[in-house]
């Protein structure tokens, strides 16, 4: 595989539903290897398809209907399904938001993690096991053997996030995209969590796309952030300038929305609707002049 400076490269990428709902519109972003780039905006403005976009999971009623998808410099869009497949599993791997659904309750958790390590990855089973025993210990989970032996129902939801963080990072990926890894735990466990990803990803030095509404963990976690609303980016920057220099009006009005640590007396304040009204009204003449261009 010949060398590339990007680990991810969204170019111009546009998903849309089969009745031509744009889902998202030219979006493009990049991630440089070892780099954590935070994907916010509010419900529903199409973080979680870009993330399933890049990991070829997408539901079946939508399609890629513009751009490139490249990973380590391959092109995506131009394998077989196979292939992909292959390829994805080797170089990428999901946290999920919601732990429970993510594993198969009838299962043991040894072999959810095994057994993708030996099927997809052909690994042997020992070296597979022993890359689980040890990823388990490497997120803080006290006894990996027993955990190994245990069903999803008798672990806590920090200790089964726990689990499929020590699975994603098992085959050393290039990219984690983490979508809202922390959204359905407490607030204690949460922190937890957080930290846990910061320090195996500074650790591994895995690239991750950090999915969240919460400009709070944006802040946190990552280098560089791309800000989305209805499926288009209003802003990409470095995460600083970001915080301290907003370019964009939805990027301010986010900031404003989020509760300070350092300032809890400042009133909340949502995203204002005249703002809310003035972007979507943008967003339908751009969609008229997209679909004019085409029909
Ligand atoms: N299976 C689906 N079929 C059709 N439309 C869908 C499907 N899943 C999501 N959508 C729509 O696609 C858009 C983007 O959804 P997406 O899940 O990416 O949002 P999100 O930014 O991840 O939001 P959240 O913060 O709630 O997870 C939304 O308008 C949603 O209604
Ligand atoms: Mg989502």
């Amino acid at each position: 595989m010949k060398p590339h400076a990007h680990t991810l490269d969204v170019i111009k990428l546009n998903i849309a539903l089969p009745n031509g709902r744009r889902l998202l519109r030219d979006v493009s972003l990049t991630l440089e290897p070892g780099e954590v780039r935070a994907l916010v905006g509010e419900s529903g403005a199409g973080k979680s398809m870009i993330g399933k976009s890049v990991l070829g999971i997408l539901p079946p009623n939508v399609t890629i209907t513009e751009g490139e998808i490249l990973l380590e410099g391959q092109h995506l869009n131009m394998m077989t399904p196979a292939t992909r497949r292959k390829t994805v599993a080797q170089s990428a791997a999901l946290i999920p938001q919601d732990p429970l659904t993510a594993l198969n309750p009838v299962r043991k958790i040894g072999p959810q993690i095994v057994d993708p390590l030996v099927r997809i990855l052909g690994w042997s089973r020992s070296d597979a096991v022993a890359r689980a025993l040890d990823l388990l210990d490497r997120v803080h989970i006290r006894d990996p053997k027993r955990v190994m032996g245990s069903y999803p129902h008798e672990l806590s939801g920090g200790m089964r996030q726990r689990v499929l963080i020590a699975a994603a990072f098992a085959p050393s990926p290039r990219l984690i995209v983490a979508d809202e890894p922390t959204t359905a735990l407490d607030v204690t466990v949460q922190k937890q969590i957080l930290r846990l990803i910061r320090e195996l990803q500074q650790e591994t030095g895995t690239a991750v796309l950090f999915v969240t509404h919460d400009m709070g963990v944006v802040a946190k976690i990552s280098q560089k952030v791309t800000v989305l609303f209805a499926g288009k980016v209003m802003e990409d920057a470095p995460t600083r300038e970001v915080f301290t220099n907003p370019r964009h009006p939805y990027t301010r009005a986010l900031i404003a929305a989020t509760p300070s640590y350092a300032d809890l007396d400042r009133p909340f304040s949502p995203v204002p609707a005249a703002l809310i009204k003035d972007l979507h009204a943008r967003i339908a003449q751009d969609d008229m002049l997209y679909t004019g261009g085409r029909r």
